[in-house]
Formats: C-alpha cells, sequence, structure tokens
C-alpha cells in the first residue's frame, strides 16, 4: 500500500505514493521546506481520514499555525480535529508525553512513550521535527539514535524524520537506515536561490532521483520538471 505525500508532483517521482509502514528521513539546510512538507504529509493523512502526530522541538503550535496560515492546505483546520496530535516537547505536555524522567537519557524510555502512542491511538502518519531531538535528549547519541529509529520502523505508521543538515555529503545512521531518503536543495543560480527536491533513495521502488525544481505557492510546495542531469 501508498500513501499519497500531498505535495502535488511528489508521488510521481516515487512509483505513485510513498510505501505506506515505513520510515522516510527528510533532510536539507535550513529554510529549504523540510517542514512545510512535513505539514502537507500530516494535512493530506488526516484529509483521507488518518491519525497524524507532529513531535516537534522547534515550533510551538501556534507558531507553526501561524507559518502555514500563507498556505491553502488546510494546517490550522486539521491540527484542530482530533485527528491530528501536535506535541511540542518543550511545552508541559510534551514533557509529559515524551520527555523521560530523571537524567537518565536512555532512548527506551523516550522510545517506549512515543511508540506506546503511536499504538494506542492508531496513528498512522508521524512526523519528528527533528533528529536534534535525540541530540537534546539522548546521551550516548549513536547507540540511542540506532534503537530510536529501529523502534519508528517497527511501528505501523508512515514515519518522517527531519535531519538537519548543511553538507549534503554528511551522511549519518539515520540515512542508512532509513527506508527513503528525501533531500531538499537550496542553492544560488543566476543570481537568485533556487529550491529543488531529490529523491534519493526509496526501498523497493523505481524512483527518480533528478534534483525537480520545487515552488512554494498558494497550495504550499509542489514538484516541477528535472532539472536535468
Ligand atoms: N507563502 C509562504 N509562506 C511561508 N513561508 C514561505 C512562503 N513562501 C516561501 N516561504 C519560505 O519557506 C521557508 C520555510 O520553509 P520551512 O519548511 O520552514 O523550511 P525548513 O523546515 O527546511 O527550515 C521560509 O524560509 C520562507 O521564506
Ligand atoms: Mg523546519
Amino acid at each position: 500500500m501508498r500513501v499519497s505525500s500531498g505535495v502535488s508532483g511528489l508521488d510521481e517521482l516515487v512509483g505513485g505514493g510513498l510505501p505506506a509502514g515505513r520510515l522516510y528521513v527528510l533532510s536539507g539546510p535550513p529554510g529549504s521546506g523540510k517542514t512545510t512538507l512535513s505539514t502537507q504529509f500530516l494535512v493530506e493523512g488526516v484529509r483521507e481520514g488518518e491519525n497524524g502526530l507532529f513531535v516537534s522541538m522547534h515550533e510551538s503550535r501556534a507558531d507553526i499555525v501561524e507559518d502555514m496560515s500563507g498556505y491553502g492546505f488546510g494546517f490550522e483546520r486539521a491540527v484542530e480535529t482530533d485527528r491530528m496530535t501536535f506535541v511540542d516537547v518543550f511545552s508541559s505536555e510534551g514533557k509529559r508525553l515524551f520527555r523521560p524522567p530523571g537524567k537518565h537519557r536512555d532512548a527506551s524510555s523516550l522510545v517506549n512513550r512515543l511508540t506506546g502512542f503511536i499504538d494506542s491511538n492508531g496513528v498512522e502518519r508521524v512526523v519528528v521535527d527533528s533528529t536534534m531531538l535525540l541530540e537534546h535528549f539522548l546521551s550516548d547519541t549513536d547507540h540511542n539514535t540506532i534503537q530510536f529509529l529501529t523502534s519508528l520502523k517497527r511501528t505501523d505508521a508512515t514515519v518522517v524524520l527531519i535531519s538537519e543538515m548543511t553538507d549534503p555529503s554528511a551522511y549519518t545512521d539515520e540515512h542508512y537506515l532509513a527506508h527513503g531518503v528525501v533531500f531538499m536543495h537550496n542553492f544560488l543560480e543566476d543570481g537568485g536561490m533556487q529550491r529543488g527536491i531529490q529523491v534519493l533513495k526509496m526501498r523497493g521502488t523505481q524512483i527518480d532521483t533528478d534534483i525537480h525544481d520545487l515552488s512554494f505557492g498558494g497550495g504550499g510546495l509542489s514538484v516541477g520538471s528535472s532539472r536535468g542531469p
């Protein structure tokens, strides 16, 4: 089964949609559109009657509602329904839900809380924004990151994990462990800033790995034509 990304033109690059129940890493520099794409992905789920969870350590709910209010894809409406849970990990609700008590920062209590929430609420789409969450909350990051990712892969949900990345060749554990990796690009061309998106890997699927134009319009992000070799 495949799920629609909610981003016009993106499903076509991955054989018609993202294989469901898998873990995807979304990487790219600041401002390249990672958070926007992820909110579109969750809104699409709500539209299709699925439950979604957004775990954010970068933005409060009010901030993200405001940031997305310029687009017409309906984030605010979706987040007000019971279908979408937005958790700011620094809020009191976020602390209660996800932050392990005490100083002992192993992955298992964070993971158990997160996967427990996913399973008991029938969550089908999850966004974790971002892997900085792991660096912040977990000690011995390498070992714990692997445990965190492995547990997320085992849930039934389709998971998008945002990984901040400024050096496009600095691959980390999550890129190797994920079923799929999507890169967002921001580059200077002809004196202006251009945006692009590229599917680097998607297990079990024929993909178009070209960099495609990415535009921000009234309906959110949309993927355009290939920029060629
Ligand atoms: N209509 C719009 N509303 C809000 N942001 C927009 C709009 N058009 C372009 N943007 C740009 O989108 C960028 C935000 O993308 P975002 O998804 O937060 O990126 P990332 O999560 O990768 O840092 C901002 O830098 C903003 O300038
Ligand atoms: Mg962001």
